[in-house]
């Protein structure tokens, strides 16, 4: 523990105005301090470097990613609520889960993502992307979210899934009151209460098609989470449910970050825009800098099955670990001139997707929206030009989300 740390008070505040809306400062203040901190306020260890965020996802042995036991399982139970239905569906959350369960789960799921599963769905992201950016190119002010950011992984991921589109608001608004369980720290009872409806509807939505992929399977995603592997094998109901609807979470809100943070780095670094209408090859490139330069996701959190020694610090068993990737992601160790976004930066062993055993599923299918939305903005726009006066960001640990973001389109 460091005495600095403990004469600076702003330190402590992972929701303070400078953590939440330059985490680059905030965090590089506390990595200089020791990439690896004890936060009073938190409760719980702060791990800012890139080798010892990479070290701490790998190490899932001694750093627990269950929510329903340990520190985070404590105070998930200490809210006064009703919320058990709630409760047992998020506990088949398979990202949530250690070995045994998360192998077998993620073994299941992983059919769904083949590469020709994704794939197949390039036409019609290509399709997607034209119709929505068909209207942004006439030069008006326009809400980035509504217009683009959201729907495009919206519908995405409920094609991929089988949904209907035409739920697409309702599920945003059930995937919002959800994500504020997932996401945000301190579940006051409304909020679980809130939870607790959007699970319910999402899991009305999704029963009768999970339920039609069993009786008469598809070559599609759902059909693959529904059925047996070769083994035998299979997820119940619930599970499959569960585990759709944390799909549908994790596969929009990130993708939707991604897209607008991205426009907001493009807007600070015009030259790379350039560049990459010069250089079309560097999209993969730019993908994976989007991703190290403002990644959607803060950071994670885990908590310590046995105490240890991480990075020289003596962990406690039941101690909290927050792993920051954007922290890591700009570690002047482990990346050249970290603060400038730079697409033509290769290697790029950014910590987006995270690593190990969890490292993000979904990672493809992200890629490929991403990157066709920019094969197809970028010839075709000479700029997009941020012009909310000043970007604020939701206040939560883990998601790097802008509360809005307006947008004004020049074309070539
Ligand atoms: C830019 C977009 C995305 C980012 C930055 C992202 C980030 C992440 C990260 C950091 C994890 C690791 C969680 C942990 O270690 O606790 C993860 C896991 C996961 N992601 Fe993504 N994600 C994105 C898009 C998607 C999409 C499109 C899908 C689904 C279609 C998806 C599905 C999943 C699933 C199922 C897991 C759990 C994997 C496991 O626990 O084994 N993600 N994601």
């Amino acid at each position: 523990m460091s005495t600095t740390a403990e004469l600076d008070p702003s330190l402590h505040d992972l929701l303070s105005d400078e953590a939440v809306n330059h985490p680059e400062r905030f965090y590089a203040r506390l990595r200089g301090i020791s990439p690896v901190l004890w936060n009073p306020r938190w409760k719980g260890w702060i791990v800012t470097s890139h080798d010892a965020v990479m070290g701490g996802f790998r190490d899932f042995e001694r750093l627990s990613s269950d929510r329903f036991s340990g520190p985070f399982g404590a105070e998930l139970r200490s809210a006064e609520t009703s919320s058990q239905q709630l409760l047992g569906f998020l506990s088949k959350f398979f990202v949530w889960k250690d070995p045994p369960y998360h192998t077998r789960a993620r073994a299941l799921v992983n059919r769904a993502f083949v590469p020709k599963s994704v794939e197949s769905m390039r036409p019609r992201i290509q399709s997607l992307v034209r119709e929505l950016a068909a209207p942004l190119r006439d030069g008006q002010t326009v809400d980035f979210f509504s217009q683009f950011a959201f729907t495009l992984p919206m519908v995405v991921i409920a094609e991929f899934l089988g949904v209907d589109a035409e739920a697409r608001e309702d599920v945003r608004a059930w995937s919002e009151d959800l994500g504020a369980v997932i996401f945000v720290r301190g579940h006051t009872d409304e909020k679980l209460r809130r939870g607790e409806a959007a699970m319910q509807n999402l899991a009305n939505l999704l029963r009768p098609i999970v339920q039609d992929r069993i009786r008469s399977p598809r070559d599609d995603v759902l059909s693959a989470l529904a059925n047996p592997d070769d083994s035998g094998e299979r997820l119940s109901e619930d599970e499959v449910i569960a585990n759709a609807a944390l799909m549908v979470f994790a596969g929009h809100e990130t993708t939707m970050n991604l897209l607008a943070n991205g426009i907001v780095a493009f807007n600070h670094f015009p030259d790379q825009w350039d560049l990459l209408a010069q250089q079309p090859d560097l999209l993969r490139n730019t993908v994976e800098e989007m991703l190290r330069f403002d990644g959607p996701v803060r950071g994670l959190g885990r908590w310590a099955r046995e105490s240890f020694d991480f990075f020289g610090h003596p962990i406690a068993e039941g101690d909290r670990v927050f792993l920051v990737q954007h922290a890591a992601n700009r570690d002047p160790s482990a990346f050249s001139d970290p603060d400038r976004f730079d697409i033509t930066r290769w290697p790029n062993r950014h910590t987006g997707f995270g690593q190990g055993i969890h490292t993000c599923l979904g990672a493809p299918l992200a890629r490929l929206e991403v990157s066709e939305a920019l094969a197809y903005l970028v010839p075709a726009l000479r700029q997009i030009e941020v012009v909310t006066p000043k970007l604020d960001y939701i206040p939560t640990m883990v998601s790097r989300s802008l509360q809005t973001l307006q947008v004004r389109f020049h074309p070539r």
